[in-house]
């Protein structure tokens, strides 16, 4: 899995199996691996939106490695027919499609812009959509010090997640292991969970996950 790691694909498909949602929305969908975790893993008549941007950027296509298809990824698998595949005009426009499910959302992936901006756009336009119960997660939440001392505009979910967090009004969990956090509006705050400082070391996974396409490892090769 060049983008999301194998580690993190079985703890969200856990986390879908777990919760069961029926109508899930995910920002962000690049060559949509998360979103055929989602579709593979959730109930037979569950509903998935997945949603990203009309005008690419530098970002989606390095997101794309070379691929000119968004979504080929889940496109290719027999879960296809779950998923209905949406495009943003502008980055924070809610499209139509999405709008209309105001309230019923019971599952809520946000992965698009990580800017600091975009990221809390994404999750402000979430937790309106959603339902009062559901389960959020977020990805790329790099806890690394060199990530964490990186400007927001660059690095955004590591801040805007602790300041959410601080907020109150949602019990937000990093789950060790993975770039994931998991969030619910109607969990206790002090729900057990230990808060993971930046530099600590995260055992027993080591500092910083690699990515399958960083070790340069090829399929087929010995
Ligand atoms: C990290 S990738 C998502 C990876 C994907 N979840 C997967 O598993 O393959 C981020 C994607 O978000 C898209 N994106 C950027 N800004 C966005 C926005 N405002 N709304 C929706 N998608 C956005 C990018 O075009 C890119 O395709």
């Amino acid at each position: 899995m060049p983008l999301f790691l194998p580690y993190e694909q079985a703890v969200l498909a856990g986390i879908v199996r777990f919760t069961a949602p029926r109508r899930l929305l995910e920002f962000g969908t690049a060559q949509g691996q998360t979103t055929f975790a989602l579709a593979a893993n959730s109930p037979a008549d569950a509903e998935v939106h997945t949603v990203d941007i009309m005008q690419w950027t530098d970002y989606t296509r390095k997101c794309l490695r070379g691929d000119e298809t968004i979504g080929a990824f889940y496109r290719s698998s027999p879960h296809a027919g779950k998923v209905r595949q949406i495009f943003r005009r502008v980055p924070d426009e809610v499209p139509d499609e999405i709008a209309a499910l105001r309230g019923r959302y019971d599952y809520i992936h946000v992965d698009g812009d990580h800017s600091y901006g975009g990221v809390r756009t994404d999750t402000v336009t979430a937790l309106d959509l959603a339902a009062p119960d559901a389960i959020f997660t977020w990805h790329d939440f790099y806890t690394f010090p060199d990530y964490v001392a990186e400007p927001p505009e660059r690095r955004g979910v590591y801040p805007y997640l602790n300041e959410l967090a601080r907020s109150g009004g949602i019990t937000l969990r990093h789950i060790v292991g993975t770039y994931l956090v998991v969030g619910c509006r109607t969990w206790p705050q002090d729900m057990p969970g230990v808060l993971v400082q930046p530099g600590e070391p995260e055992a027993p996974f080591g500092r910083r996950n690699l990515r399958l396409a960083d070790t340069g490892w090829k399929q087929g090769a010995s």
